[in-house]
Protein backbone atom coordinates (compact mmCIF):
# COMPACT_ATOMS: atom_id res chain seq x y z
CA UNK A 1 0.00 0.00 0.00
CA UNK A 2 1.18 3.58 -0.79
CA UNK A 3 0.28 6.93 0.76
CA UNK A 4 -0.81 9.79 -1.46
CA UNK A 5 -2.17 13.28 -0.40
CA UNK A 6 -3.61 16.23 -2.89
CA UNK A 7 -4.60 19.87 -1.23
CA UNK A 8 -5.88 23.06 -2.30
CA UNK A 9 -5.13 25.74 0.08
CA UNK A 10 -7.54 28.96 0.24
CA UNK A 11 -4.93 31.45 0.60
CA UNK A 12 -2.72 31.63 -1.89
CA UNK A 13 0.63 30.51 -0.13
CA UNK A 14 2.94 27.28 -0.85
CA UNK A 15 1.68 24.04 -0.98
CA UNK A 16 4.90 22.46 -0.36
CA UNK A 17 5.38 22.36 3.14
CA UNK A 18 2.20 21.27 3.45
CA UNK A 19 1.77 18.56 1.70
CA UNK A 20 5.63 17.53 2.96
CA UNK A 21 3.99 17.53 6.22
CA UNK A 22 1.19 15.13 5.34
CA UNK A 23 3.18 12.99 3.43
CA UNK A 24 5.30 12.82 6.39
CA UNK A 25 2.26 11.29 8.90
CA UNK A 26 1.84 8.42 5.74
CA UNK A 27 5.45 7.40 5.66
CA UNK A 28 3.84 4.19 7.49
CA UNK A 29 2.18 3.09 4.40
CA UNK A 30 5.48 3.17 2.14
CA UNK A 31 8.85 4.44 2.77
CA UNK A 32 10.18 3.11 -0.95
CA UNK A 33 10.14 6.37 -2.74
CA UNK A 34 8.89 9.88 -2.21
CA UNK A 35 7.52 12.34 -4.69
CA UNK A 36 5.87 15.87 -5.05
CA UNK A 37 4.18 17.98 -7.97
CA UNK A 38 2.75 21.98 -7.04
CA UNK A 39 1.45 23.97 -9.96
CA UNK A 40 2.71 27.71 -10.53
CA UNK A 41 2.04 28.00 -14.06
CA UNK A 42 3.15 24.75 -14.87
CA UNK A 43 3.40 21.42 -13.04
CA UNK A 44 6.60 20.96 -10.87
CA UNK A 45 7.94 18.02 -10.06
CA UNK A 46 10.67 16.51 -7.33
CA UNK A 47 10.67 13.00 -6.41
CA UNK A 48 13.50 10.46 -5.88
CA UNK A 49 14.08 6.88 -3.77
CA UNK A 50 14.01 6.97 -0.78
CA UNK A 51 12.57 7.77 2.30
CA UNK A 52 11.15 11.37 3.32
CA UNK A 53 14.19 12.52 5.34
CA UNK A 54 16.83 11.47 2.66
CA UNK A 55 14.72 12.79 -0.22
CA UNK A 56 13.95 16.40 1.26
CA UNK A 57 17.85 16.22 2.30
CA UNK A 58 18.70 15.84 -1.61
CA UNK A 59 16.00 17.46 -3.65
CA UNK A 60 14.33 20.46 -0.61
CA UNK A 61 10.75 19.17 -1.06
CA UNK A 62 9.40 21.86 0.63
CA UNK A 63 10.84 25.05 -1.57
CA UNK A 64 8.34 24.51 -4.33
CA UNK A 65 6.05 27.05 -5.64
CA UNK A 66 2.22 27.12 -6.12
CA UNK A 67 -0.82 26.84 -3.63
CA UNK A 68 -1.88 23.39 -4.86
CA UNK A 69 -0.65 19.71 -5.54
CA UNK A 70 0.10 16.39 -4.49
CA UNK A 71 2.15 13.85 -2.90
CA UNK A 72 3.57 10.50 -2.40
CA UNK A 73 5.04 8.13 -0.34
CA UNK A 74 5.65 4.23 -2.34
CA UNK A 75 5.60 1.20 -1.02
CA UNK A 76 6.28 -0.82 -4.55
CA UNK A 77 3.71 -2.97 -5.62
CA UNK A 78 4.62 -2.89 -9.75
CA UNK A 79 7.79 -1.53 -10.85
CA UNK A 80 10.89 -1.87 -8.79
CA UNK A 81 11.80 1.21 -6.19
CA UNK A 82 13.51 3.60 -8.44
CA UNK A 83 13.88 7.32 -9.24
CA UNK A 84 11.72 6.97 -12.39
CA UNK A 85 8.99 4.66 -10.59
CA UNK A 86 8.70 7.75 -7.85
CA UNK A 87 5.33 8.95 -8.32
CA UNK A 88 3.79 11.66 -8.95
CA UNK A 89 3.47 10.15 -12.93
CA UNK A 90 2.77 12.58 -15.65
CA UNK A 91 1.46 12.83 -19.45
CA UNK A 92 4.04 13.07 -22.07
CA UNK A 93 3.54 16.78 -22.12
CA UNK A 94 4.15 17.21 -18.79
CA UNK A 95 0.27 19.01 -18.24
CA UNK A 96 -1.26 16.29 -15.84
CA UNK A 97 -0.15 14.49 -13.07
CA UNK A 98 -1.13 11.75 -10.80
CA UNK A 99 -0.17 9.86 -7.88
CA UNK A 100 -1.74 6.35 -7.11
CA UNK A 101 -2.47 3.89 -4.26
CA UNK A 102 -3.33 0.14 -5.24
CA UNK A 103 -2.57 -2.21 -8.35
CA UNK A 104 -4.15 -2.40 -11.65
CA UNK A 105 -4.51 -5.54 -13.02
CA UNK A 106 -4.84 -4.40 -17.15
CA UNK A 107 -1.96 -2.02 -17.19
CA UNK A 108 0.22 -3.91 -19.37
CA UNK A 109 -2.77 -4.14 -21.99
CA UNK A 110 -3.49 -0.26 -21.51
CA UNK A 111 0.53 0.13 -21.38
CA UNK A 112 0.56 -1.20 -24.80
CA UNK A 113 -2.07 0.24 -26.43
CA UNK A 114 -0.96 4.10 -25.45
CA UNK A 115 2.71 3.28 -27.01
CA UNK A 116 0.88 2.54 -30.15
CA UNK A 117 -1.13 5.66 -30.05
CA UNK A 118 2.96 7.31 -29.91
CA UNK A 119 2.74 7.88 -26.08
CA UNK A 120 5.98 7.64 -24.36
CA UNK A 121 6.50 5.65 -20.76
CA UNK A 122 9.33 6.85 -18.13
CA UNK A 123 8.45 4.13 -15.39
CA UNK A 124 7.83 0.00 -15.24
CA UNK A 125 4.87 1.20 -12.88
CA UNK A 126 1.25 0.43 -13.63
CA UNK A 127 0.44 3.56 -12.21
CA UNK A 128 1.99 6.17 -15.61
CA UNK A 129 -1.05 4.77 -17.68
CA UNK A 130 -3.18 6.86 -15.76
CA UNK A 131 -2.21 10.56 -16.53
CA UNK A 132 -1.59 9.44 -20.04
CA UNK A 133 -5.34 7.98 -20.46
CA UNK A 134 -6.11 11.28 -18.95
CA UNK A 135 -4.47 13.82 -21.27
CA UNK A 136 -5.96 11.39 -24.06
CA UNK A 137 -8.97 11.69 -23.44
CA UNK A 138 -8.80 15.89 -22.57
CA UNK A 139 -7.08 16.03 -25.63
CA UNK A 140 -10.01 14.16 -27.24
CA UNK A 141 -12.02 17.24 -25.60
CA UNK A 142 -12.95 16.12 -22.50
CA UNK A 143 -12.54 17.92 -19.08
CA UNK A 144 -10.19 16.74 -16.37
CA UNK A 145 -13.44 15.41 -14.34
CA UNK A 146 -15.03 13.84 -17.75
CA UNK A 147 -11.36 12.66 -18.65
CA UNK A 148 -10.88 10.64 -15.18
CA UNK A 149 -13.97 9.65 -15.14
CA UNK A 150 -13.56 8.18 -18.51
CA UNK A 151 -10.17 6.87 -17.47
CA UNK A 152 -11.50 5.03 -14.45
CA UNK A 153 -13.75 2.59 -17.03
CA UNK A 154 -10.58 1.22 -18.67
CA UNK A 155 -8.83 0.31 -15.84
CA UNK A 156 -9.54 -2.36 -13.62
CA UNK A 157 -7.97 -3.59 -10.51
CA UNK A 158 -7.92 -1.33 -7.09
CA UNK A 159 -6.79 2.48 -6.94
CA UNK A 160 -7.00 5.85 -4.88
CA UNK A 161 -5.98 8.48 -7.64
CA UNK A 162 -5.32 12.24 -6.99
CA UNK A 163 -4.81 14.10 -10.38
CA UNK A 164 -4.23 17.86 -11.45
CA UNK A 165 -4.29 19.26 -14.99
CA UNK A 166 -2.39 22.57 -16.13
CA UNK A 167 -5.38 23.08 -18.30
CA UNK A 168 -7.89 23.67 -15.41
CA UNK A 169 -5.69 25.30 -12.54
CA UNK A 170 -6.73 25.19 -9.19
CA UNK A 171 -8.96 21.92 -9.35
CA UNK A 172 -7.99 18.59 -7.55
CA UNK A 173 -9.34 15.50 -8.68
CA UNK A 174 -9.68 12.16 -6.32
CA UNK A 175 -11.65 9.20 -7.21
CA UNK A 176 -11.48 5.67 -5.59
CA UNK A 177 -12.35 1.67 -6.04
CA UNK A 178 -10.60 -0.68 -2.90
CA UNK A 179 -7.98 1.61 -1.73
CA UNK A 180 -9.20 3.67 0.99
CA UNK A 181 -9.33 7.60 -0.10
CA UNK A 182 -10.49 10.58 2.68
CA UNK A 183 -11.53 14.56 1.70
CA UNK A 184 -10.80 16.78 4.10
CA UNK A 185 -11.54 20.74 5.22
CA UNK A 186 -10.76 22.91 7.63
CA UNK A 187 -9.31 26.93 7.94
CA UNK A 188 -6.07 26.11 5.56
CA UNK A 189 -8.35 24.50 2.51
CA UNK A 190 -9.34 21.58 1.23
CA UNK A 191 -7.33 17.94 1.11
CA UNK A 192 -7.31 14.22 -0.19
CA UNK A 193 -5.29 11.58 1.39
CA UNK A 194 -5.31 7.67 1.75
CA UNK A 195 -5.93 8.26 4.99
CA UNK A 196 -6.33 10.77 8.49
CA UNK A 197 -2.98 10.95 10.12
CA UNK A 198 -1.76 12.97 6.65
CA UNK A 199 -4.91 15.68 7.28
CA UNK A 200 -5.20 15.84 10.98
CA UNK A 201 -2.98 18.93 11.31
CA UNK A 202 -5.18 20.81 9.07
CA UNK A 203 -8.20 19.59 8.88
CA UNK A 204 -10.21 17.38 11.07
CA UNK A 205 -13.96 17.48 8.97
CA UNK A 206 -13.79 14.23 7.45
CA UNK A 207 -15.81 12.36 4.86
CA UNK A 208 -14.41 8.70 3.67
CA UNK A 209 -15.38 8.50 -0.29
CA UNK A 210 -17.15 5.19 -0.83
CA UNK A 211 -15.83 3.17 -3.89
CA UNK A 212 -16.63 4.24 -7.49
CA UNK A 213 -16.72 8.20 -5.80
CA UNK A 214 -15.22 11.28 -6.91
CA UNK A 215 -14.18 14.23 -5.57
CA UNK A 216 -13.41 17.46 -6.94
CA UNK A 217 -11.69 19.89 -4.56
CA UNK A 218 -11.71 24.11 -5.42
CA UNK A 219 -11.20 26.94 -3.39
CA UNK A 220 -14.74 26.89 -3.86
CA UNK A 221 -15.78 24.07 -2.12
CA UNK A 222 -15.96 20.23 -2.40
CA UNK A 223 -18.44 18.48 -4.85
CA UNK A 224 -18.62 14.39 -4.45
CA UNK A 225 -19.96 12.14 -7.59
CA UNK A 226 -21.36 8.69 -6.62
CA UNK A 227 -20.23 5.60 -9.56
CA UNK A 228 -22.46 7.02 -11.98
CA UNK A 229 -21.34 10.82 -12.22
CA UNK A 230 -24.12 12.20 -10.60
CA UNK A 231 -23.28 14.74 -8.14
CA UNK A 232 -24.58 13.80 -4.30
CA UNK A 233 -25.01 14.95 -1.09
CA UNK A 234 -21.97 14.23 1.47
CA UNK A 235 -21.24 14.90 5.64
CA UNK A 236 -18.67 14.86 7.29
CA UNK A 237 -17.58 13.37 10.76
CA UNK A 238 -15.22 15.49 13.58
CA UNK A 239 -12.17 13.33 14.03
CA UNK A 240 -10.54 14.17 16.92
CA UNK A 241 -7.80 11.70 17.24
CA UNK A 242 -4.28 12.48 17.44
CA UNK A 243 -2.20 11.77 14.79
CA UNK A 244 -0.55 8.88 16.72
CA UNK A 245 -4.13 6.90 17.16
CA UNK A 246 -5.10 7.93 13.44
CA UNK A 247 -1.68 5.79 12.16
CA UNK A 248 -3.35 3.03 13.75
CA UNK A 249 -7.14 4.28 12.45
CA UNK A 250 -7.96 4.07 15.52
CA UNK A 251 -6.83 0.64 16.72
CA UNK A 252 -5.38 0.41 19.95
CA UNK A 253 -2.10 -1.11 18.09
CA UNK A 254 -0.85 -2.10 14.69
CA UNK A 255 -0.97 -5.97 15.09
CA UNK A 256 -5.04 -5.63 15.29
CA UNK A 257 -5.03 -3.10 12.69
CA UNK A 258 -3.34 -5.30 10.65
CA UNK A 259 -5.16 -9.05 11.53
CA UNK A 260 -8.63 -6.72 10.56
CA UNK A 261 -6.67 -5.74 7.36
CA UNK A 262 -5.71 -9.60 6.03
CA UNK A 263 -8.99 -9.93 4.12
CA UNK A 264 -7.58 -6.79 2.35
CA UNK A 265 -4.47 -8.36 1.80
CA UNK A 266 -5.75 -11.58 0.40
CA UNK A 267 -8.06 -9.45 -2.23
CA UNK A 268 -4.55 -7.48 -3.02
CA UNK A 269 -2.78 -10.93 -3.44
CA UNK A 270 -4.95 -12.34 -5.63
CA UNK A 271 -4.56 -9.77 -8.12
CA UNK A 272 -1.02 -11.25 -8.61
CA UNK A 273 -2.56 -14.69 -10.22
CA UNK A 274 -1.74 -13.07 -13.71
CA UNK A 275 2.35 -12.85 -12.96
CA UNK A 276 2.78 -15.83 -10.72
CA UNK A 277 0.74 -18.11 -14.06
CA UNK A 278 3.63 -16.28 -15.93
CA UNK A 279 6.30 -17.05 -13.49
CA UNK A 280 5.35 -20.96 -13.62
CA UNK A 281 5.13 -20.74 -17.46
CA UNK A 282 9.06 -19.24 -17.17
CA UNK A 283 10.30 -21.67 -14.69
CA UNK A 284 9.43 -24.39 -16.54
CA UNK A 285 9.60 -28.02 -15.20
CA UNK A 286 10.86 -28.94 -12.14
CA UNK A 287 11.50 -32.63 -10.66
CA UNK A 288 11.80 -31.22 -7.00
CA UNK A 289 10.68 -28.38 -4.94
CA UNK A 290 12.34 -27.18 -1.40
CA UNK A 291 11.33 -24.79 1.11
CA UNK A 292 13.76 -22.34 2.97
CA UNK A 293 12.32 -20.30 5.71
CA UNK A 294 12.27 -19.21 9.23
CA UNK A 295 9.55 -18.13 11.93
CA UNK A 296 6.31 -17.68 10.46
CA UNK A 297 7.40 -17.91 6.80
CA UNK A 298 8.61 -21.56 7.65
CA UNK A 299 5.07 -22.48 8.67
CA UNK A 300 3.61 -21.06 5.49
CA UNK A 301 6.26 -23.25 3.84
CA UNK A 302 4.90 -26.27 5.03
CA UNK A 303 1.48 -25.23 3.90
CA UNK A 304 3.03 -24.78 0.82
CA UNK A 305 4.24 -28.78 0.68
CA UNK A 306 1.50 -30.44 1.60
CA UNK A 307 -0.21 -28.20 -0.87
CA UNK A 308 2.22 -28.69 -3.66
CA UNK A 309 2.15 -32.52 -2.68
CA UNK A 310 -1.13 -33.15 -2.88
CA UNK A 311 -2.51 -31.19 -5.70
CA UNK A 312 0.81 -31.52 -8.08
CA UNK A 313 2.37 -34.48 -6.82
CA UNK A 314 6.05 -32.86 -7.13
CA UNK A 315 8.32 -33.90 -3.89
CA UNK A 316 8.75 -31.36 -1.37
CA UNK A 317 11.27 -30.35 1.27
CA UNK A 318 10.86 -27.63 3.52
CA UNK A 319 14.07 -26.43 5.44
CA UNK A 320 15.03 -24.27 8.03
CA UNK A 321 17.02 -21.52 6.47
CA UNK A 322 19.52 -21.65 9.14
CA UNK A 323 19.89 -25.43 8.80
CA UNK A 324 19.75 -25.62 4.73
CA UNK A 325 23.42 -26.11 5.25
CA UNK A 326 23.51 -29.93 4.28
CA UNK A 327 20.03 -29.87 2.19
CA UNK A 328 22.10 -27.16 -0.31
CA UNK A 329 24.70 -30.57 -1.41
CA UNK A 330 20.84 -32.38 -2.75
CA UNK A 331 19.73 -29.26 -5.08
CA UNK A 332 20.85 -29.24 -8.70
CA UNK A 333 19.31 -27.97 -11.78
CA UNK A 334 16.29 -30.20 -11.73
CA UNK A 335 15.13 -28.58 -8.16
CA UNK A 336 13.25 -25.36 -7.60
CA UNK A 337 14.20 -23.55 -4.32
CA UNK A 338 11.20 -21.19 -3.13
CA UNK A 339 12.01 -18.50 -0.34
CA UNK A 340 9.46 -17.29 1.72
CA UNK A 341 10.46 -14.06 3.27
CA UNK A 342 7.97 -10.85 4.26
CA UNK A 343 10.83 -8.98 5.04
CA UNK A 344 12.63 -10.36 2.22
CA UNK A 345 16.13 -9.21 4.26
CA UNK A 346 16.68 -12.28 6.96
CA UNK A 347 20.05 -13.05 7.21
CA UNK A 348 19.94 -16.72 7.18
CA UNK A 349 17.31 -16.81 4.08
CA UNK A 350 19.39 -14.73 2.23
CA UNK A 351 22.65 -16.95 2.70
CA UNK A 352 20.70 -20.58 1.67
CA UNK A 353 19.25 -18.17 -1.21
CA UNK A 354 23.15 -17.36 -2.68
CA UNK A 355 24.00 -20.99 -1.91
CA UNK A 356 20.55 -22.16 -4.21
CA UNK A 357 21.19 -19.40 -6.87
CA UNK A 358 24.83 -22.02 -7.50
CA UNK A 359 23.07 -25.23 -8.56
CA UNK A 360 19.25 -24.35 -9.06
CA UNK A 361 16.52 -22.25 -10.22
CA UNK A 362 14.88 -19.54 -7.27
CA UNK A 363 11.82 -18.38 -6.15
CA UNK A 364 11.51 -15.47 -3.95
CA UNK A 365 8.45 -14.81 -2.17
CA UNK A 366 8.29 -11.31 -0.53
CA UNK A 367 6.38 -8.31 0.67
CA UNK A 368 9.17 -5.84 0.69
CA UNK A 369 9.58 -4.81 -2.90
CA UNK A 370 13.36 -4.15 -3.82
CA UNK A 371 14.34 -6.10 -0.49
CA UNK A 372 17.38 -8.02 -1.08
CA UNK A 373 16.00 -11.30 -1.87
CA UNK A 374 13.49 -9.88 -4.62
CA UNK A 375 16.89 -8.42 -6.07
CA UNK A 376 18.34 -11.77 -5.75
CA UNK A 377 16.18 -14.51 -6.37
CA UNK A 378 15.92 -15.70 -10.24
CA UNK A 379 12.42 -15.05 -9.97
CA UNK A 380 9.92 -13.45 -7.42
CA UNK A 381 6.00 -13.35 -6.26
CA UNK A 382 5.96 -10.20 -4.33
CA UNK A 383 2.53 -10.76 -1.42
CA UNK A 384 0.63 -7.08 -1.33
CA UNK A 385 -0.11 -6.90 2.08
CA UNK A 386 1.32 -3.27 2.49
CA UNK A 387 3.86 -2.79 5.28
CA UNK A 388 3.66 -4.76 8.77
CA UNK A 389 4.53 -2.61 11.53
CA UNK A 390 3.58 -5.25 14.43
CA UNK A 391 6.72 -7.46 14.90
CA UNK A 392 4.29 -11.14 14.61
CA UNK A 393 3.78 -11.82 11.40
CA UNK A 394 0.04 -12.16 10.93
CA UNK A 395 -1.38 -10.39 7.14
CA UNK A 396 1.62 -10.86 5.33
CA UNK A 397 1.82 -14.71 6.53
CA UNK A 398 -1.72 -14.77 5.04
CA UNK A 399 -0.75 -13.07 1.82
CA UNK A 400 2.31 -15.56 1.44
CA UNK A 401 -0.53 -18.00 2.11
CA UNK A 402 -2.53 -16.83 -0.72
CA UNK A 403 0.55 -16.69 -2.86
CA UNK A 404 1.56 -20.11 -2.12
CA UNK A 405 -2.29 -21.31 -2.69
CA UNK A 406 -2.36 -19.23 -6.11
CA UNK A 407 0.51 -21.19 -6.82
CA UNK A 408 -0.02 -24.60 -6.41
CA UNK A 409 -3.76 -24.28 -7.38
CA UNK A 410 -1.99 -22.81 -11.05
CA UNK A 411 0.88 -25.66 -11.24
CA UNK A 412 -1.83 -27.82 -10.43
CA UNK A 413 -4.50 -26.10 -13.15
CA UNK A 414 -7.25 -26.95 -10.30
CA UNK A 415 -9.86 -24.22 -10.84
CA UNK A 416 -11.56 -25.42 -7.78
CA UNK A 417 -8.83 -24.81 -5.02
CA UNK A 418 -8.24 -21.17 -6.97
CA UNK A 419 -12.08 -20.23 -6.99
CA UNK A 420 -12.19 -21.41 -3.28
CA UNK A 421 -9.61 -18.32 -2.80
CA UNK A 422 -12.08 -15.44 -3.65
CA UNK A 423 -14.36 -16.70 -0.79
CA UNK A 424 -11.47 -16.21 1.88
CA UNK A 425 -11.52 -12.54 2.50
CA UNK A 426 -15.28 -12.84 3.48
CA UNK A 427 -14.67 -15.79 5.93
CA UNK A 428 -12.08 -13.35 7.66
CA UNK A 429 -13.99 -10.68 7.71
CA UNK A 430 -16.87 -12.90 9.38
CA UNK A 431 -14.46 -13.47 12.43
CA UNK A 432 -12.61 -10.42 12.70
CA UNK A 433 -16.06 -8.79 13.08
CA UNK A 434 -16.72 -10.94 16.12
CA UNK A 435 -12.98 -10.03 17.70
CA UNK A 436 -15.26 -8.66 20.91
CA UNK A 437 -16.55 -12.28 21.99
CA UNK A 438 -12.66 -13.35 22.00
CA UNK A 439 -11.61 -10.24 23.68
CA UNK A 440 -14.00 -11.25 26.07
CA UNK A 441 -12.82 -14.91 26.30
CA UNK A 442 -9.50 -14.01 26.98
CA UNK A 443 -9.97 -11.84 29.28
CA UNK A 444 -12.10 -14.07 31.38
CA UNK A 445 -9.98 -17.26 31.39
CA UNK A 446 -6.52 -17.09 32.74
CA UNK A 447 -3.81 -18.22 30.46
CA UNK A 448 -0.71 -19.91 32.57
CA UNK A 449 2.09 -22.63 32.28
CA UNK A 450 2.10 -24.43 29.01
CA UNK A 451 -0.28 -24.80 25.85
CA UNK A 452 -0.86 -27.43 23.22
CA UNK A 453 -1.91 -26.57 19.54
CA UNK A 454 -3.40 -29.27 18.06
CA UNK A 455 -3.43 -29.78 13.92
CA UNK A 456 -3.79 -32.71 11.10
CA UNK A 457 -2.53 -32.42 7.70
CA UNK A 458 -3.19 -28.98 6.57
CA UNK A 459 -4.09 -27.59 10.15
CA UNK A 460 -0.84 -28.79 11.56
CA UNK A 461 1.49 -25.89 10.19
CA UNK A 462 -1.80 -23.71 11.52
CA UNK A 463 -1.04 -25.18 15.11
CA UNK A 464 2.74 -24.37 14.66
CA UNK A 465 1.48 -21.11 13.71
CA UNK A 466 -1.16 -20.34 16.50
CA UNK A 467 1.47 -21.98 19.04
CA UNK A 468 4.51 -18.66 17.41
CA UNK A 469 2.05 -16.32 17.61
CA UNK A 470 0.97 -17.26 21.14
CA UNK A 471 4.14 -17.72 22.53
CA UNK A 472 6.10 -14.34 20.67
CA UNK A 473 3.79 -12.39 22.12
CA UNK A 474 2.71 -13.48 25.27
CA UNK A 475 5.68 -15.32 26.91
CA UNK A 476 3.50 -18.01 27.61
CA UNK A 477 5.39 -21.67 26.19
CA UNK A 478 3.10 -23.03 23.65
CA UNK A 479 3.93 -25.79 21.04
CA UNK A 480 2.56 -26.61 18.01
CA UNK A 481 2.12 -30.44 17.03
CA UNK A 482 0.96 -32.68 14.87
CA UNK A 483 -2.34 -33.95 16.25
CA UNK A 484 -1.61 -37.84 16.08
CA UNK A 485 2.00 -37.49 17.28
CA UNK A 486 0.92 -36.06 20.90
CA UNK A 487 1.01 -39.79 22.52
CA UNK A 488 4.23 -40.73 21.34
CA UNK A 489 5.27 -38.54 24.67
CA UNK A 490 4.32 -35.04 25.44
CA UNK A 491 0.84 -36.31 26.45
CA UNK A 492 2.36 -36.96 29.63
CA UNK A 493 2.23 -33.36 30.25
CA UNK A 494 -1.72 -32.91 29.49
CA UNK A 495 -3.76 -31.99 32.86
CA UNK A 496 -6.29 -29.69 33.70
CA UNK A 497 -4.09 -26.74 34.04
CA UNK A 498 -2.86 -26.81 30.50
CA UNK A 499 -5.27 -25.14 27.50
CA UNK A 500 -5.07 -27.52 24.16
CA UNK A 501 -6.22 -25.33 21.03
CA UNK A 502 -7.79 -28.33 18.49
CA UNK A 503 -7.76 -27.28 14.96
CA UNK A 504 -10.40 -29.52 13.38
CA UNK A 505 -12.08 -28.48 10.05
CA UNK A 506 -14.34 -30.05 8.07
CA UNK A 507 -12.33 -33.18 6.18
CA UNK A 508 -10.19 -36.42 5.67
CA UNK A 509 -8.45 -35.84 9.06
CA UNK A 510 -11.80 -34.57 11.41
CA UNK A 511 -12.14 -38.27 12.52
CA UNK A 512 -8.80 -38.80 13.38
CA UNK A 513 -8.64 -35.36 15.10
CA UNK A 514 -11.88 -35.74 16.79
CA UNK A 515 -10.37 -38.70 18.22
CA UNK A 516 -7.05 -36.67 19.38
CA UNK A 517 -9.16 -33.90 21.44
CA UNK A 518 -10.98 -36.80 23.02
CA UNK A 519 -7.39 -38.17 24.25
CA UNK A 520 -6.61 -34.87 25.76
CA UNK A 521 -10.11 -33.94 26.99
CA UNK A 522 -10.21 -37.49 28.79
CA UNK A 523 -7.07 -36.44 30.87
CA UNK A 524 -8.54 -33.08 31.99
CA UNK A 525 -7.08 -30.37 29.51
CA UNK A 526 -8.50 -27.10 29.09
CA UNK A 527 -9.78 -28.16 25.19
CA UNK A 528 -10.46 -24.88 23.24
CA UNK A 529 -11.81 -25.84 19.74
CA UNK A 530 -11.36 -24.29 16.73
CA UNK A 531 -14.22 -25.79 14.14
CA UNK A 532 -17.50 -25.54 11.83
CA UNK A 533 -20.38 -23.65 12.84
CA UNK A 534 -22.34 -25.40 14.19
CA UNK A 535 -20.85 -29.26 15.04
CA UNK A 536 -22.11 -30.19 18.29
CA UNK A 537 -19.64 -33.01 18.48
CA UNK A 538 -17.05 -29.81 18.79
CA UNK A 539 -19.04 -28.30 21.21
CA UNK A 540 -19.87 -31.21 23.44
CA UNK A 541 -16.07 -31.89 23.86
CA UNK A 542 -14.79 -28.43 24.09
CA UNK A 543 -14.33 -25.93 26.98
CA UNK A 544 -14.02 -23.02 24.24
CA UNK A 545 -15.54 -23.39 21.03
CA UNK A 546 -14.32 -20.85 18.00
CA UNK A 547 -17.12 -21.49 14.95
CA UNK A 548 -15.63 -21.05 11.46
CA UNK A 549 -17.92 -20.97 8.72
CA UNK A 550 -18.76 -24.61 7.35
CA UNK A 551 -18.17 -23.68 3.79
CA UNK A 552 -14.34 -23.40 5.03
CA UNK A 553 -12.82 -27.41 4.07
CA UNK A 554 -10.07 -28.80 5.53
CA UNK A 555 -7.70 -27.76 2.01
CA UNK A 556 -7.91 -23.81 2.61
CA UNK A 557 -8.47 -23.43 6.33
CA UNK A 558 -4.85 -22.59 7.03
CA UNK A 559 -5.96 -19.04 5.37
CA UNK A 560 -8.84 -18.91 8.13
CA UNK A 561 -8.51 -20.64 10.81
CA UNK A 562 -5.23 -19.02 12.17
CA UNK A 563 -7.13 -15.75 12.42
CA UNK A 564 -9.18 -16.55 15.72
CA UNK A 565 -5.86 -17.81 16.99
CA UNK A 566 -4.01 -14.57 15.98
CA UNK A 567 -6.68 -12.67 18.26
CA UNK A 568 -6.28 -14.97 20.87
CA UNK A 569 -2.75 -14.36 21.37
CA UNK A 570 -3.49 -10.26 20.98
CA UNK A 571 -6.08 -10.29 23.53
CA UNK A 572 -4.20 -12.57 26.10
CA UNK A 573 -1.23 -10.10 25.68
CA UNK A 574 -3.23 -7.39 26.34
CA UNK A 575 -4.95 -8.86 28.94
CA UNK A 576 -1.48 -9.43 30.58
CA UNK A 577 -0.41 -5.89 30.32
CA UNK A 578 1.68 -5.96 27.42
CA UNK A 579 2.54 -3.84 24.04
CA UNK A 580 1.84 -6.71 21.25
CA UNK A 581 3.62 -4.14 18.65
CA UNK A 582 6.88 -4.87 20.84
CA UNK A 583 7.01 -8.17 22.24
CA UNK A 584 10.67 -7.81 24.38
CA UNK A 585 14.00 -9.73 23.00
CA UNK A 586 12.35 -9.55 19.18
CA UNK A 587 12.67 -7.33 16.42
CA UNK A 588 10.65 -6.96 12.94
CA UNK A 589 13.70 -8.17 10.56
CA UNK A 590 16.58 -10.43 11.81
CA UNK A 591 19.34 -9.62 9.53
CA UNK A 592 22.15 -11.50 11.78
C1 LIG B 1 6.79 -14.12 13.13
O1 LIG B 1 5.71 -13.51 13.82
C2 LIG B 1 8.10 -13.50 13.53
N1 LIG B 1 8.09 -12.09 13.28
C3 LIG B 1 9.29 -14.23 12.88
O2 LIG B 1 9.20 -15.60 13.17
C4 LIG B 1 9.39 -14.08 11.34
O3 LIG B 1 8.37 -14.81 10.71
C5 LIG B 1 10.75 -14.65 10.90
O4 LIG B 1 11.78 -13.87 11.50
C6 LIG B 1 10.94 -14.63 9.38
O5 LIG B 1 10.90 -13.31 8.90
P1 LIG B 1 10.80 -13.09 7.30
O6 LIG B 1 9.48 -13.62 6.87
O7 LIG B 1 10.90 -11.60 7.14
O8 LIG B 1 11.94 -13.83 6.67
Amino acid sequence: MCGIVGCILKENEKAAPVLFNCISMLEYRGYDSIGMATFNGEIEVKKARGGIESVDAKLNLKDMDGSFGIAHTRWASAGKPTDENAHPHLDDTGSVAVVHNGTLENYSELKAELIKEGHTFRSSTDTEVIPHLIKKFMDEGLNLEEALGKCTTRIRGSYAIAAISKAEPDKLMAVRKYSPLIIAYGEKGYFAASDTPAVLEYARNIIRLKDGETAILTRKGIRILDEKGEEIEWKSKYIDWTPEMAKKEGYKHFMIKEIVEQSCAVKNTLIQKASIEKIIGEIGDVKRICFVACGTSYHASITGKYLIESLVGIACDVVIASEFRYTAKTWDENTLVIFISQSGETYDSRMALKEANKTSKTLAIVNVAGSAMSEEAEYVIQTQAGPEIGVAATKTYVAQLTAIYLFAGLLAENDEVIDKLYKVPAYIDEITKKREDIRKLCESYDFKGHAFYLGRGFSYPTALEGALKLKEITYIHAEGYAAGELKHGPLALIDETVPVFVIIPPGEDYTKTMTNLKEVEARGAVVISVGAEGDDKIRENSEIFFEINPEVDDMIAPLVYIVPLQLISYYVTLAMGYNPDKPRNLSKVITV
